[in-house]
């Protein structure tokens, strides 16, 4: 019998795709003779916000700016651990006006934003996950960056190398399904790192890389459902084994970009979970 799962209600910060399009190429999903249909992206991006909602989480948005194509992807801008807030330095220049239209956003809502000093691309790269932090490297946020996130959270920061260019961010490669336990893709670490993920999570939801080309590890649990891609129906099929609910939300437009559900998704926790 597979356990019953426990949901926690989340705070979710997301942008409306109006802005949204590939207007450069920074990762290899990224192709500007693909144009994005901009009506498809917002209907499949407010049933997202439909299904977080539906499912008691709270939804906030910030408003997006003419200019800033990526800036949908909420996730990037920031990381929230106990109403602590680390912003973003983003690697490539065409993003890092986001970083000042979520700051005040944050600040608006009465956070204070700590700056990072070296490249360092939120929850894209750093991902909380119970007792400590799981942060990737290797192609946006750097070694350096993890550094300052232990210091400023005074969390654990257990740093992992990314080598799969389809994989550049930590969540298009992992996520965690809730406080004990994640789902990954082992082929998208170095041998060190895959060996240092076997160690933490021995009972670990593991995807096939076809799962990963199609977004699956870019999800978001709540402790018991889980937003995924249709795509990934195999894995789908492996966490309702282990008794997560999939909810599947098609964010393909966003695929274009490089993006899926969890890079749209930023979330903000305010207590110790
Ligand atoms: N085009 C964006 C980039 O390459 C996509 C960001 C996706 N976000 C994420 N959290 N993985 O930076």
């Amino acid at each position: 019998m597979p356990e019953n799962r426990v949901p926690r209600r989340r705070r979710f910060l997301v942008c409306e795709p109006r802005h949204f399009a590939v207007q450069y190429a920074i990762n290899p999903w990224m192709s500007t003779g693909r144009p994005v249909d901009v009506i498809r992206a917002l209907d499949q991006w407010q049933a997202l916000v439909d299904a977080y909602r539906a499912h008691g989480h709270t939804v906030d948005t910030v408003a997006p700016v003419p200019g800033l194509p990526d800036m949908v992807f909420a996730a990037n801008c920031a990381v929230v651990v106990e109403g602590r807030v680390l912003g973003s330095h983003f690697h490539a220049p065409e993003r890092r006006g986001e970083s000042v239209a979520y700051e005040a956003w944050f600040k608006t809502e009465g956070f204070e934003v700590q700056h990072p000093g070296a490249v360092c691309e939120g929850e894209g790269d750093l991902v909380p996950a119970g007792r400590w932090i799981l942060a990737g490297t290797g192609f946006r946020t750097t070694p350096e960056a993890h550094r300052e996130a232990q210091e400023f959270f005074g969390v654990p920061v257990i740093s992992l190398t990314l080598v799969d260019p389809y994989f550049y961010h930590l969540d298009t490669a992992l996520f965690v399904l809730d406080e004990e336990n994640v789902a990954y893709y082992p082929g998208a670490f170095s041998p060190g790192s895959r060996e240092v993920l076997e160690r933490l999570y021995p009972h670990a939801v593991i995807a096939t890389r076809e799962d990963a080309m199609a977004f699956g590890l870019n999800s978001v649990s709540d402790g018991r459902n889980v937003f995924i891609s249709p795509g990934a129906g195999e894995l789908a099929d492996r966490l309702s084994g282990c008794g997560y609910v999939p909810v599947p939300v098609d964010l393909s437009e966003f695929h274009k970009a490089g993006g899926g559900i969890k890079c749209c998704t930023q979330e903000i926790r305010e207590t110790r979970s």
